[in-house]
């Protein structure tokens, strides 16, 4: 523990020094100057301050004033030594910070007592900051253990769906990015963008539900078939709703509402414009951009600029202006991840 010493007469200095001595682990620091002292508490934190009264400027109340208006130091003990018995100064000592007195002159037995008992609150002290700043550690590492294992299973749900599903993990990564950096355009927070992220591939998962010969079918289904297909954007909903996680939440609502067009032409419920939860909105975009560039049983993969027209060629009808202006400002990241994530 260091304990700091600060008195302009050298012959207290030694005599407190010497007392100290007798405590075993008080490292003492003397300072006949309290600008010294006042310079060294700038880089430095003491367990202890004890502090003479009547000095040049600054002075014991002055000492205390500057000490305690560092942030760090607010709880760090001060005994202030004074030689009157002046309940003024001792009233102003309080009022700056002082937690304990001693007079002058030092009576050994108090002395020694009063260093202890304020050594020993600056020790439970420190325990206490140590422990609340582990704990707070382990609270946060917990916390990142759970929502790495809450991704993990999401993303081994979204591998099951894939084992029928022709549509490849590649697909969903990068209808996942997209569907980010529409986010991210419109001014998502970082923490929302993430959700996001992480949600965005589990908007198909309801295809568990639809049957291998429709599913599965090389060429184009038909009216019948789509019926039963778009299906899938409610069992997708019905397997994730319900959850207390706000990441399977949002998953809810973008699986029940990636299909709904802008116009009110979509499915399951013919939402139109705003009434389209947003991430529907963005994840729509991304989720046709990715099919249309993909192959699939039934179709060969458009060309690039062909599916950039169709997209446009949709705007206002399928898709929301602003989320497809959104995503063209950002084509050229688009394209990065396009290169960076090949089926
Ligand atoms: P998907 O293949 O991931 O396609 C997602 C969405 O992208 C489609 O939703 C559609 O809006 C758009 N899309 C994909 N390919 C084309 C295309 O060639 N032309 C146009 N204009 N849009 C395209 P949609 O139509 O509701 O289909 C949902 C899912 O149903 C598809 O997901 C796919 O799994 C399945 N599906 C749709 N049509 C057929 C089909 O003719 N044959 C088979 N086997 N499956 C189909
Ligand atoms: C369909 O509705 O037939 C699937 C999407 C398309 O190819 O237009
Ligand atoms: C359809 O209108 O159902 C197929 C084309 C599309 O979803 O954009
Ligand atoms: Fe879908
Ligand atoms: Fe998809």
């Amino acid at each position: 523990m260091k304990v700091i010493v600060i008195d302009d007469t050298r012959i207290n200095l030694t005599l407190i020094q010497h007392l100290l001595k007798r405590l075993d682990d008080a490292e003492s620091l003397l300072f006949e100057q309290s600008t010294e002292a006042l310079q060294w508490c700038s880089d430095n934190d003491p367990d202890l301050v004890i502090v003479d009264y009547m000095m040049p400027a600054p002075n014991g109340l002055q000492f205390i004033e500057q000490f305690r208006a560092d942030p760090r130091h607010q709880d760090i003990p001060v005994l202030m030594v004074t030689a009157n018995n002046d309940k003024d100064v001792r009233y102003q000592a309080l009022d700056l910070g002082a937690n304990d007195f001693l007079t002058k002159p030092i009576d050994n037995k108090e002395f020694l007592a009063r260093v202890r008992n304020m050594l020993l609150l600056r020790r439970s002290q420190k325990a206490l900051n140590d422990r609340a700043t582990w704990l707070a550690e382990e609270v946060h590492k917990a916390t990142l253990e759970i929502k790495r294992s809450e991704r993990e299973t999401i993303l081994k749900l979204t591998r099951a769906a894939e084992f029928r599903d022709p549509e490849t993990g590649a697909h969903i990564q990068r209808m996942a990015l997209y569907s980010q950096l529409i986010a991210a355009q419109l001014g998502w927070d970082q923490a929302q963008q993430e959700l996001l992220l992480a949600a965005a591939p589990m908007h198909d998962v309801g295809k568990v539900g639809i049957p291998d010969h429709i599913l599965l079918k090389p060429g184009r289904l038909d009216e019948a078939e789509m019926v039963i297909m778009r299906k899938h954007a409610i069992y997708g909903h019905d397997i994730l709703a319900d959850s207390r996680s706000p990441l399977l939440q949002m998953g809810a609502v973008i699986a029940l509402t990636h299909h709904e067009k802008f116009d009110g032409t979509g499915y399951p419920q013919q939402l139109k414009g705003n009434g389209i939860p947003q991430v529907g909105r963005i994840v729509a975009i991304a989720d046709v951009f990715d099919a249309l560039m993909s192959e699939r049983p039934y179709k060969k993969p458009w060309p690039y600029e062909q599916a950039i027209e169709f997209l446009q060629s949709q705007r206002g009808l399928h898709f929301d202006p602003d989320c497809l202006d959104a995503f063209m400002t950002k084509l050229d990241e688009v394209n990065a991840i396009r290169s960076q994530l090949k089926d």
